[in-house]
């Protein structure tokens, strides 16, 4: 059934609304919080009764708003069922096949949740891409980038480095973050994976090794090897990181790069201490070895306490990699790199092998987004928290025989299965209209087929289908055969 969002949580939800005229106000208020999530898709909105009662307007003017979301396509309308929220294109706009993969199902549903005897597109949940919806604002801060825009339409619009106002704005972010930084450090880019091939392109020559965390995020592995790197690897254990197995791994591989995900490390959710970031850059100073630090996820701490210091504060010669496709939206598609003036040259001229800068309007759009970084994150670490609480209770009373620890940030949970047979969960899972990433996605040296990496960044009912169906595919597979898996997996487009 589709869930009902009441007139009192839609009130709540839309806020303070433009009233001149209010039916504009309200129309375009709900249109964003229909857009942008707030209000899933598919969801039941309040009658025009109660919602004209919550808003204390007239009934003319939630009619006429609802009836310009339908209009949009922003609503449907169901002959004696009410209005329920939609998008122009249906669920499929926020969906590419290459990031999630499409099962075709071919038995029957076991969770009683309603087979229909066929697994429609809008069937499928989605557990295998780490990144979630825009929170509130974004839309409203692309209105108001749009207004700057016309001040850069007389000149050429390449900006290889960074908008001049975006890069003040990124070098004042590591400034708060007690990271002196100039502008001159700062170069934009079209995402954190863009930023991670240009380091590669710049800093490693083919036949260079470069060492990764095992397990990994798998794109910026590919990025690596692309640039002709070899790559060696360091164990990451299910609880924590291993120090002393790293510096072991350094000491054998001799690498000339170290790609690290200290916050919230993708996918073991750790986040690596103060103690722990000191000795890993004194280990990489002692062996030369460049630190490439990717901080993707460094905006997501769930829980209360602060952050430890960038890894920068540590390891001064260390390149960052910022993003802000995790604290924002991935589909505004920029990152950054934030490096030492010594190396800037070097990626200027490695990013220029690549493209010639990022979109002017988007810039624009993030340079607005920084100014209220906060709040903006903000939001996004509420939903969260909520999801990843909602996921950990679920997976403890769905699963309980799987084992994690609970990160204290970042968007995933990584289990530990008890038996090796991820893979073949996985493969069931996807039969059951739950697509799950299994551990050897992010094992560049193999193996790691005891795990499977749950994001929690579907809503609250989404999660629950989820690990629903999950846990029949777990116990249909219980008691196979482990799988043997030496072979590293190929590249995949997991975020
Ligand atoms: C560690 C890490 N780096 C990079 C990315 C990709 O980020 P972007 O969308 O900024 O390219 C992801 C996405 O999941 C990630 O987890």
């Amino acid at each position: 059934m589709a869930p009902l969002v009441s007139a009192s949580r839609m009130a709540t939800l839309l806020g303070d609304f433009d009233r001149s005229p209010a039916y504009l106000g309200l129309a375009e208020a709900l249109r964003l919080a229909v857009g942008d999530g707030r209000v899933p898709f598919g969801a039941r909105l309040p009658s025009e009764r109660e919602l004209t009662t919550a808003l204390g307007v007239s009934r003319t003017t939630v009619t006429r708003a609802y009836a310009l979301l339908v209009e949009q396509g922003y609503a449907v309308t169901r002959r004696g069922a009410g209005t329920f929220a939609h998008v122009p294109g249906g669920p499929d706009r926020a969906r590419d096949r290459a990031l999630t993969p499409r099962p075709t199902r071919t038995v029957p549903r076991a969770d009683g949740l309603g087979d229909r005897g066929g697994l429609g597109d809008d069937d499928l949940v989605d557990l295998v891409c780490a990144a979630g919806s825009a929170p509130p604002g974004v839309a409203e801060a692309y209105a108001a980038a749009v207004g700057d825009l016309p001040a850069y339409l007389g000149g050429h619009g390449y900006f290889p480095t960074a908008l001049p106002c975006l890069a003040e704005a990124v070098a004042a972010l590591y400034e708060r973050r007690g990271v002196p930084t100039s502008p001159d450090q700062v170069v934009v880019t079209a995402g954190a994976l863009a930023g991670t091939a240009i380091v590669a392109q710049a800093v490693l020559g083919p036949g260079d090794r470069a060492l990764v965390e095992n397990p990994v995020y798998p794109n910026a592995v590919h990025a690596l090897r692309h640039a002709g790197a070899r790559i060696a690897t360091a164990p990451v254990a299910p609880t924590a990181w291993d120090l002393d197995a790293y510096a072991a791994a350094l000491r054998q591989a001799a690498p000339r790069a170290a790609y690290l995900i200290c916050d919230f490390q993708n996918p073991t959710g750790h986040l690596l201490d103060d103690a722990g970031r000191e000795r890993l850059a004194a280990d990489l100073r002692a062996a030369h070895a460049v630190p490439v630090v990717d901080e993707s996820h460094r905006d997501l701490l769930l829980d209360d306490g602060p952050m430890p210091a960038p890894f920068a504060a540590h390891a001064p010669e260390a390149i960052s990699i910022g993003s802000a496709s995790k604290a924002v939206w991935g589909g505004l598609r920029l990152g950054w790199l934030r490096m030492p003036t010594a190396a800037t040259a070097e990626l200027v001229e490695a990013r220029l092998g690549l493209d010639l800068g990022a979109p002017v309007l988007e810039q624009l759009v993030l340079t607005r987004l920084l100014a209220t970084w906060p709040e903006v994150v903000r939001a996004q670490r509420e939903r969260l928290r909520a999801q990843r609480d909602h996921l950990v209770a679920l997976v403890r009373e769905h699963l309980p025989a799987w084992r994690f620890t609970v990160p204290r940030g970042g968007m995933v949970l990584w289990c530990e299965l008890p038996a090796p047979n991820a893979s073949a969960v996985a493969l069931a899972a996807e039969r059951r209209g739950v697509a799950v990433s299994a551990g050897p996605q992010f094992a560049p040296g193999g193996g790691l087929d005891r795990f499977v990496r749950l994001p929690w960044v579907a809503p609250p009912d989404e999660l629950e289908r989820g690990v629903r169906r999950l846990a029949a595919a777990a116990a249909e597979v219980d008691g196979d055969e482990p799988r043997g898996s030496g072979r590293p997996a190929a590249p995949v487009l997991v975020a």
